[in-house]
Protein backbone atom coordinates (compact mmCIF):
# COMPACT_ATOMS: atom_id res chain seq x y z
CA UNK A 1 0.00 0.00 0.00
CA UNK A 2 1.43 3.11 -1.13
CA UNK A 3 2.30 5.29 1.92
CA UNK A 4 0.07 8.71 2.82
CA UNK A 5 2.91 11.91 1.69
CA UNK A 6 3.25 13.88 5.23
CA UNK A 7 2.32 17.33 5.67
CA UNK A 8 5.44 18.86 6.98
CA UNK A 9 6.05 20.85 4.41
CA UNK A 10 2.97 22.52 3.47
CA UNK A 11 2.72 23.38 7.59
CA UNK A 12 6.28 24.76 7.37
CA UNK A 13 5.38 27.18 4.48
CA UNK A 14 2.49 27.75 6.25
CA UNK A 15 3.29 29.10 9.49
CA UNK A 16 6.25 30.75 7.80
CA UNK A 17 5.24 33.76 8.40
CA UNK A 18 5.13 33.79 11.82
CA UNK A 19 8.89 32.85 11.86
CA UNK A 20 9.08 36.01 9.83
CA UNK A 21 7.07 37.94 12.24
CA UNK A 22 9.17 36.77 15.64
CA UNK A 23 12.36 38.35 14.12
CA UNK A 24 10.84 41.48 12.86
CA UNK A 25 9.75 42.24 16.28
CA UNK A 26 12.65 41.23 17.89
CA UNK A 27 14.30 43.86 15.71
CA UNK A 28 11.46 46.16 16.34
CA UNK A 29 12.43 45.71 20.33
CA UNK A 30 16.26 45.89 19.66
CA UNK A 31 16.83 42.73 21.40
CA UNK A 32 19.56 41.88 19.08
CA UNK A 33 21.18 45.20 19.82
CA UNK A 34 20.90 44.66 23.40
CA UNK A 35 22.51 41.22 23.71
CA UNK A 36 25.80 42.33 21.20
CA UNK A 37 26.65 43.41 24.64
CA UNK A 38 26.70 40.12 26.53
CA UNK A 39 24.22 36.96 26.91
CA UNK A 40 21.53 37.88 29.84
CA UNK A 41 18.71 36.63 30.91
CA UNK A 42 15.00 36.03 30.83
CA UNK A 43 13.70 38.13 33.12
CA UNK A 44 16.71 40.99 32.67
CA UNK A 45 15.80 41.53 29.10
CA UNK A 46 12.22 41.70 29.71
CA UNK A 47 13.09 44.85 31.82
CA UNK A 48 15.36 46.36 29.53
CA UNK A 49 12.79 45.31 26.71
CA UNK A 50 9.97 46.39 28.38
CA UNK A 51 8.10 43.36 28.13
CA UNK A 52 4.81 41.45 29.45
CA UNK A 53 6.21 38.29 31.06
CA UNK A 54 3.60 35.98 29.67
CA UNK A 55 5.04 34.99 26.27
CA UNK A 56 8.20 36.17 26.87
CA UNK A 57 9.91 32.73 27.51
CA UNK A 58 7.89 31.62 24.01
CA UNK A 59 9.23 34.57 21.97
CA UNK A 60 12.96 33.99 23.33
CA UNK A 61 13.10 30.08 22.71
CA UNK A 62 11.27 30.64 19.49
CA UNK A 63 14.30 32.72 18.35
CA UNK A 64 16.34 30.00 19.96
CA UNK A 65 14.68 27.60 17.48
CA UNK A 66 14.73 29.80 14.52
CA UNK A 67 18.77 30.11 15.16
CA UNK A 68 18.72 33.84 15.93
CA UNK A 69 19.43 33.31 20.03
CA UNK A 70 21.54 31.02 21.13
CA UNK A 71 20.72 29.76 25.04
CA UNK A 72 23.36 27.95 27.82
CA UNK A 73 21.91 27.83 31.16
CA UNK A 74 19.88 30.51 32.01
CA UNK A 75 21.07 33.18 29.53
CA UNK A 76 20.29 33.97 26.21
CA UNK A 77 22.74 35.01 23.20
CA UNK A 78 22.93 36.42 20.10
CA UNK A 79 24.13 33.31 17.36
CA UNK A 80 26.94 34.36 15.54
CA UNK A 81 24.77 35.77 12.28
CA UNK A 82 22.30 37.29 14.01
CA UNK A 83 25.24 39.46 16.14
CA UNK A 84 26.93 40.28 12.86
CA UNK A 85 24.03 41.28 11.04
CA UNK A 86 21.15 42.39 13.47
CA UNK A 87 22.77 44.63 15.73
CA UNK A 88 22.38 48.13 15.14
CA UNK A 89 25.57 49.49 15.98
CA UNK A 90 27.29 47.23 13.77
CA UNK A 91 28.04 48.66 9.86
CA UNK A 92 26.79 45.22 8.63
CA UNK A 93 24.16 45.63 9.81
CA UNK A 94 20.96 44.93 7.42
CA UNK A 95 17.96 44.81 9.91
CA UNK A 96 17.03 48.38 7.53
CA UNK A 97 16.23 45.77 5.04
CA UNK A 98 13.91 43.56 7.61
CA UNK A 99 12.77 46.70 9.36
CA UNK A 100 11.47 47.83 5.68
CA UNK A 101 10.20 44.45 5.12
CA UNK A 102 8.32 44.56 8.47
CA UNK A 103 6.63 47.93 8.00
CA UNK A 104 6.00 47.80 4.35
CA UNK A 105 5.90 44.30 2.59
CA UNK A 106 4.47 42.21 5.32
CA UNK A 107 1.60 44.42 5.05
CA UNK A 108 1.77 44.59 1.08
CA UNK A 109 2.08 40.79 0.75
CA UNK A 110 -1.54 40.66 2.24
CA UNK A 111 -2.95 42.22 -0.89
CA UNK A 112 -0.92 39.38 -3.22
CA UNK A 113 -3.93 37.27 -4.28
CA UNK A 114 -5.13 41.18 -5.99
CA UNK A 115 -1.75 41.99 -7.31
CA UNK A 116 -1.82 38.17 -8.87
CA UNK A 117 -5.69 39.18 -10.11
CA UNK A 118 -4.62 42.78 -11.89
CA UNK A 119 -0.76 42.59 -12.54
CA UNK A 120 -0.87 46.19 -10.51
CA UNK A 121 1.15 47.04 -7.65
CA UNK A 122 -0.18 46.46 -4.13
CA UNK A 123 2.46 48.94 -2.32
CA UNK A 124 2.46 53.07 -1.71
CA UNK A 125 2.37 53.31 -5.17
CA UNK A 126 -1.12 51.49 -5.70
CA UNK A 127 -3.86 54.02 -7.50
CA UNK A 128 -1.15 55.50 -9.00
CA UNK A 129 0.92 56.83 -6.60
CA UNK A 130 5.22 57.21 -6.09
CA UNK A 131 7.37 54.82 -6.89
CA UNK A 132 9.46 52.83 -4.29
CA UNK A 133 12.52 54.66 -3.95
CA UNK A 134 10.32 58.23 -3.83
CA UNK A 135 8.53 56.18 -1.17
CA UNK A 136 11.96 55.25 0.32
CA UNK A 137 13.62 58.18 0.30
CA UNK A 138 11.23 60.44 1.55
CA UNK A 139 12.32 60.36 4.45
CA UNK A 140 16.19 60.79 5.49
CA UNK A 141 16.12 58.34 8.06
CA UNK A 142 14.87 55.69 6.03
CA UNK A 143 16.52 56.57 3.28
CA UNK A 144 20.07 55.93 5.10
CA UNK A 145 18.62 52.72 6.93
CA UNK A 146 17.71 51.35 3.09
CA UNK A 147 21.37 52.45 1.45
CA UNK A 148 23.21 50.62 4.63
CA UNK A 149 20.86 47.90 4.45
CA UNK A 150 22.12 47.26 0.46
CA UNK A 151 25.11 47.16 1.56
CA UNK A 152 25.02 44.39 4.24
CA UNK A 153 22.88 42.32 2.23
CA UNK A 154 24.85 42.44 -1.20
CA UNK A 155 28.52 42.17 0.95
CA UNK A 156 28.82 38.55 0.22
CA UNK A 157 28.15 39.37 -3.42
CA UNK A 158 30.36 42.40 -3.59
CA UNK A 159 33.11 40.25 -2.20
CA UNK A 160 32.84 37.00 -4.23
CA UNK A 161 33.17 39.57 -7.03
CA UNK A 162 36.20 41.16 -6.03
CA UNK A 163 37.83 37.59 -5.93
CA UNK A 164 36.18 36.22 -9.20
CA UNK A 165 36.26 38.83 -11.95
CA UNK A 166 39.21 39.27 -13.45
CA UNK A 167 39.57 42.95 -13.06
CA UNK A 168 43.46 42.95 -13.25
CA UNK A 169 42.39 43.40 -17.36
CA UNK A 170 40.59 46.46 -16.47
CA UNK A 171 41.14 49.91 -14.60
CA UNK A 172 38.14 51.76 -14.26
CA UNK A 173 35.10 51.09 -12.71
CA UNK A 174 31.76 52.10 -11.80
CA UNK A 175 29.13 50.72 -9.75
CA UNK A 176 25.31 52.10 -11.45
CA UNK A 177 22.98 52.26 -8.15
CA UNK A 178 25.25 52.02 -5.85
CA UNK A 179 23.09 53.12 -2.99
CA UNK A 180 26.00 53.83 0.01
CA UNK A 181 29.14 51.93 -2.10
CA UNK A 182 29.31 48.58 -0.54
CA UNK A 183 30.21 47.25 -3.75
CA UNK A 184 33.17 49.43 -4.99
CA UNK A 185 34.76 49.82 -1.79
CA UNK A 186 35.66 46.11 -1.87
CA UNK A 187 36.34 45.85 -5.21
CA UNK A 188 38.83 48.90 -4.48
CA UNK A 189 40.28 47.55 -1.24
CA UNK A 190 40.69 44.07 -2.80
CA UNK A 191 42.56 46.26 -6.16
CA UNK A 192 44.77 48.63 -5.46
CA UNK A 193 45.48 49.56 -9.36
CA UNK A 194 41.26 50.39 -9.83
CA UNK A 195 39.53 53.72 -9.35
CA UNK A 196 35.73 54.37 -9.91
CA UNK A 197 32.90 55.20 -8.09
CA UNK A 198 29.06 54.86 -8.08
CA UNK A 199 26.03 56.08 -10.12
CA UNK A 200 23.12 56.88 -8.08
CA UNK A 201 20.08 59.41 -7.40
CA UNK A 202 21.94 62.65 -6.31
CA UNK A 203 19.70 62.23 -2.99
CA UNK A 204 22.07 59.33 -2.27
CA UNK A 205 25.39 61.14 -2.75
CA UNK A 206 26.27 62.19 1.06
CA UNK A 207 25.66 58.84 2.25
CA UNK A 208 27.92 57.16 -0.66
CA UNK A 209 30.35 59.63 0.28
CA UNK A 210 30.91 59.55 4.03
CA UNK A 211 30.65 55.42 3.81
CA UNK A 212 33.64 55.85 0.77
CA UNK A 213 35.82 58.26 3.05
CA UNK A 214 35.57 55.97 6.22
CA UNK A 215 37.47 53.66 4.27
CA UNK A 216 39.90 56.30 3.17
CA UNK A 217 38.95 55.74 -0.61
CA UNK A 218 37.60 59.09 -1.60
CA UNK A 219 40.72 59.72 -3.77
CA UNK A 220 40.38 56.64 -6.02
CA UNK A 221 35.98 56.75 -5.68
CA UNK A 222 33.65 59.50 -6.38
CA UNK A 223 29.73 59.89 -6.77
CA UNK A 224 28.38 60.44 -10.04
CA UNK A 225 25.13 61.71 -9.81
CA UNK A 226 22.27 61.11 -11.63
CA UNK A 227 19.20 59.31 -13.03
CA UNK A 228 19.64 56.41 -15.16
CA UNK A 229 16.69 56.53 -17.37
CA UNK A 230 17.44 60.33 -18.15
CA UNK A 231 21.23 60.84 -17.69
CA UNK A 232 23.69 59.04 -19.80
CA UNK A 233 26.02 56.45 -17.39
CA UNK A 234 29.72 56.97 -16.49
CA UNK A 235 31.68 55.71 -18.83
CA UNK A 236 34.35 52.97 -17.11
CA UNK A 237 35.80 49.79 -19.01
CA UNK A 238 33.28 47.92 -16.31
CA UNK A 239 29.79 48.60 -15.47
CA UNK A 240 28.22 46.96 -12.67
CA UNK A 241 24.29 46.92 -11.93
CA UNK A 242 23.25 44.94 -8.58
CA UNK A 243 19.44 44.29 -7.89
CA UNK A 244 18.80 46.80 -10.21
CA UNK A 245 17.31 45.85 -13.52
CA UNK A 246 14.32 43.40 -12.12
CA UNK A 247 12.44 46.88 -10.56
CA UNK A 248 12.01 47.90 -14.25
CA UNK A 249 9.78 46.04 -16.90
CA UNK A 250 11.65 44.41 -20.62
CA UNK A 251 11.73 47.72 -22.45
CA UNK A 252 13.40 49.56 -19.37
CA UNK A 253 15.75 46.72 -18.71
CA UNK A 254 17.15 47.06 -22.73
CA UNK A 255 17.15 50.67 -22.21
CA UNK A 256 19.64 50.19 -19.60
CA UNK A 257 21.71 47.59 -21.12
CA UNK A 258 21.55 49.69 -24.19
CA UNK A 259 22.97 52.62 -22.23
CA UNK A 260 25.61 50.59 -20.54
CA UNK A 261 26.65 49.20 -23.75
CA UNK A 262 27.03 52.68 -25.04
CA UNK A 263 29.55 53.97 -21.89
CA UNK A 264 31.74 51.05 -22.15
CA UNK A 265 35.04 50.62 -24.28
CA UNK A 266 35.39 47.90 -27.02
CA UNK A 267 36.45 44.96 -24.68
CA UNK A 268 34.79 46.39 -21.65
CA UNK A 269 32.57 44.32 -19.66
CA UNK A 270 29.20 44.98 -17.78
CA UNK A 271 28.29 43.05 -14.68
CA UNK A 272 24.47 42.30 -14.10
CA UNK A 273 24.34 40.80 -10.58
CA UNK A 274 21.23 39.54 -8.51
CA UNK A 275 18.96 36.73 -7.46
CA UNK A 276 19.23 35.48 -10.73
CA UNK A 277 16.18 32.53 -11.08
CA UNK A 278 18.08 28.90 -12.20
CA UNK A 279 17.14 28.34 -15.93
CA UNK A 280 14.69 25.90 -15.65
CA UNK A 281 12.79 28.16 -13.27
CA UNK A 282 12.27 25.26 -10.01
CA UNK A 283 14.63 25.84 -7.55
CA UNK A 284 16.16 29.09 -6.60
CA UNK A 285 12.72 29.63 -4.47
CA UNK A 286 14.38 33.41 -2.81
CA UNK A 287 14.77 34.69 -6.85
CA UNK A 288 11.20 33.47 -7.61
CA UNK A 289 9.36 35.32 -4.67
CA UNK A 290 11.71 38.43 -5.28
CA UNK A 291 9.85 38.64 -8.64
CA UNK A 292 6.82 38.07 -7.43
CA UNK A 293 7.99 40.91 -4.73
CA UNK A 294 8.17 43.03 -8.08
CA UNK A 295 4.72 43.02 -8.59
CA UNK A 296 4.04 43.92 -5.66
CA UNK A 297 6.42 46.65 -5.53
CA UNK A 298 6.50 48.27 -9.14
CA UNK A 299 4.67 48.98 -12.24
CA UNK A 300 5.96 46.08 -14.68
CA UNK A 301 9.24 44.93 -12.91
CA UNK A 302 10.40 41.40 -12.81
CA UNK A 303 13.38 38.73 -12.02
CA UNK A 304 14.95 36.82 -14.57
CA UNK A 305 17.46 33.99 -15.08
CA UNK A 306 20.89 33.73 -15.71
CA UNK A 307 19.91 32.69 -19.68
CA UNK A 308 17.42 35.58 -20.37
CA UNK A 309 19.89 37.98 -19.08
CA UNK A 310 23.08 36.60 -21.75
CA UNK A 311 20.07 36.78 -24.34
CA UNK A 312 19.18 40.45 -23.64
CA UNK A 313 22.89 41.41 -23.50
CA UNK A 314 23.61 39.62 -26.46
CA UNK A 315 20.59 41.29 -28.22
CA UNK A 316 22.12 44.51 -27.19
CA UNK A 317 25.24 43.61 -29.07
CA UNK A 318 27.62 42.22 -26.35
CA UNK A 319 29.37 39.57 -28.27
CA UNK A 320 30.22 37.18 -25.05
CA UNK A 321 28.43 36.85 -21.68
CA UNK A 322 28.50 34.29 -19.05
CA UNK A 323 27.03 33.24 -15.80
CA UNK A 324 28.82 32.79 -12.76
CA UNK A 325 27.11 31.77 -9.31
CA UNK A 326 28.64 34.50 -6.35
CA UNK A 327 26.71 33.49 -3.53
CA UNK A 328 23.45 30.95 -2.22
CA UNK A 329 21.61 34.06 -3.26
CA UNK A 330 23.29 36.03 -5.84
CA UNK A 331 25.30 35.09 -9.01
CA UNK A 332 26.06 37.39 -11.92
CA UNK A 333 26.21 37.59 -15.67
CA UNK A 334 28.89 39.19 -17.76
CA UNK A 335 28.71 41.02 -21.07
CA UNK A 336 31.67 41.83 -22.64
CA UNK A 337 31.25 44.24 -25.35
C1 LIG B 1 17.85 47.73 -4.81
S1 LIG B 1 19.01 49.04 -4.71
C2 LIG B 1 20.51 48.20 -5.18
C3 LIG B 1 21.72 48.78 -4.55
C4 LIG B 1 23.05 48.07 -4.83
N1 LIG B 1 23.34 48.03 -6.24
C5 LIG B 1 23.04 46.68 -4.26
O1 LIG B 1 22.82 45.73 -5.01
O2 LIG B 1 23.25 46.55 -3.05
C6 LIG B 1 18.61 49.98 -6.17
C7 LIG B 1 19.44 51.23 -6.32
O3 LIG B 1 19.05 51.87 -7.54
C8 LIG B 1 19.00 53.26 -7.30
N2 LIG B 1 18.12 53.90 -8.28
C9 LIG B 1 16.77 53.80 -8.37
N3 LIG B 1 16.32 54.51 -9.40
C10 LIG B 1 17.40 55.09 -9.98
C11 LIG B 1 17.58 55.95 -11.10
N4 LIG B 1 16.55 56.34 -11.85
N5 LIG B 1 18.85 56.33 -11.42
C12 LIG B 1 19.91 55.91 -10.67
N6 LIG B 1 19.80 55.08 -9.60
C13 LIG B 1 18.56 54.69 -9.25
C14 LIG B 1 18.50 53.37 -5.89
O4 LIG B 1 18.78 54.64 -5.32
C15 LIG B 1 19.24 52.23 -5.20
O5 LIG B 1 20.48 52.63 -4.70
Amino acid sequence: MATEPTNDRIMEIGFGFMGAKTLFSALELGLFSLLAAGPLDAETIRTRLGLHPRALRDFLDTLVALGMLAREGERYANTAEADFYLDRAKPSYIGGLLEMLDRRLYGFWASLTEGLRTGSPQNESKGGGENIFAALYADPVRLRLFLQSMTGVSMPSAKAMARQFPWTRYKTFVDVGAAQGGLPVQVALAHPHLTGGGFDLPIVGPVFEEYVASFGLSDRLRFHPGSFFTDPLPRADVLVMGHILHDWNLEEKRALLAKAYEALPTGGALILYEALIDDERRRHVLGLLMSLNMLIETQGGFDYTGADACRWMREAGFRETRVERLTALDSMAVGVK
